[in-house]
């Protein structure tokens, strides 16, 4: 993880920053000595004592999505979502580059390919990803090692110092507001990726897979809407050609993955032809920070 992350980060325990260097250390350590080990996969476990009632994703749903991702079924929403956030960034005071936070970074999939776009456009970019999955971090830390990967759960005050970044990514994760407003620099932003009508509907009823719900467009604006100004919204919609194993996959890697059983569902597979068209349709909502004095938090 490198050392501008680090900086962005804050105790959990007392909210002091983390004693530099740090970045390739066996450990984050605060001024007051509370101390967090790095794991030999490289991400840094903050809920470390105060654990949490989330339940996070399992091994076999991290595999599930890390394979279904790596295929490339979802590129062209990691590009739109790349372009989205680089093009809102605002332009940095002298000597501050800038940092994204991904909430429920998961794999680390979509901040992997903003850090490549980030490097095409020559943007010296830093992250910060947050996910409550130790299974899912270990891949994100492969797959971002220059990222602060961090065992945390969203709903928790975030170990992020006020003000640190330039914009918060929410692919399919939680958002928490408030968090993310105090979080965010002057003018910052929140870019949130949901599924919109229609995603995965094919294949929805044929696996059990009834969890996902699409995030209504005012839900979401209304949640946000105390802290944030909505800046538009775009979708993004394909159809993707699956095989069976990847239709499995697909209902294991979401929220459905935590009660699908995987014998079940493999039977349930068998009965659809070799190649399944899927509907993907997705949603880039982007929200900008309101000045501090107009926040009204509901
Ligand atoms: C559907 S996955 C999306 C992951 C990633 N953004 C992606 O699109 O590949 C949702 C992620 O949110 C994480 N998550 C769920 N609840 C969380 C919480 N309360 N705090 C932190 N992460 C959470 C899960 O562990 C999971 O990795
Ligand atoms: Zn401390």
């Amino acid at each position: 993880m490198d050392s501008a992350a680090v900086a962005a980060l804050i105790c959990p325990v007392c909210a002091d920053e983390f004693v530099q260097p740090a970045p390739e250390g066996t450990a984050l350590v605060c001024a007051a000595g509370h101390s967090f080990d790095r794991a030999r996969q490289g991400y840094v476990n903050l809920l470390s004592g105060s654990g949490t009632h989330f339940l996070p994703d399992t091994a076999d749903m991290v595999a599930a999505r890390d394979a279904f991702l790596g295929a490339g079924h979802y590129d062209v929403l990691a590009a739109e979502l790349a372009q989205t956030v680089l093009d809102g960034l605002a332009p940095e005071p002298a000597g501050r580059e800038p940092l994204v936070v991904d909430a429920g970074t998961g794999t680390g999939h979509y901040l992997h390919g903003l850090h490549r776009a980030a490097a095409e456009r020559a943007i010296p970019l830093h992250s910060v990803g947050l996910d409550i999955s130790k299974f899912a971090l270990r891949r994100a830390a492969r797959a971002n090692p220059g990222t602060a990967n961090l065992v945390w759960d969203l709903w928790k005050p975030l170990p992020l110092a006020a003000g640190c970044a330039d914009a918060v990514v929410v692919v399919f994760a939680p958002r928490n507001a408030a968090e993310f407003a105090r979080v965010l620099r002057p003018g910052g932003r929140v870019v949130v990726v949901t599924p919109a009508p229609g995603h995965l509907a094919e294949i929805a009823a044929a696996t059990g897979m009834l969890g996902v719900q699409p995030d209504k467009e005012e839900a979401l604006t209304a949640a946000l809407s105390g802290w944030f100004a909505p800046e538009g919204t775009r979708t993004v919609g394909y159809t993707l050609g699956l095989a069976r194993a990847e239709v499995a996959a697909v209902a294991l890697m979401g929220p459905a993955g935590h009660h699908l059983d995987a014998a079940e569902l493999q039977a349930r597979v068998a009965g659809l032809p070799e190649t399944s068209n899927v509907t993907a349709a997705f949603r880039i909502s982007e929200f900008r920070l309101l000045p501090r004095q107009e926040w009204a938090p509901a």
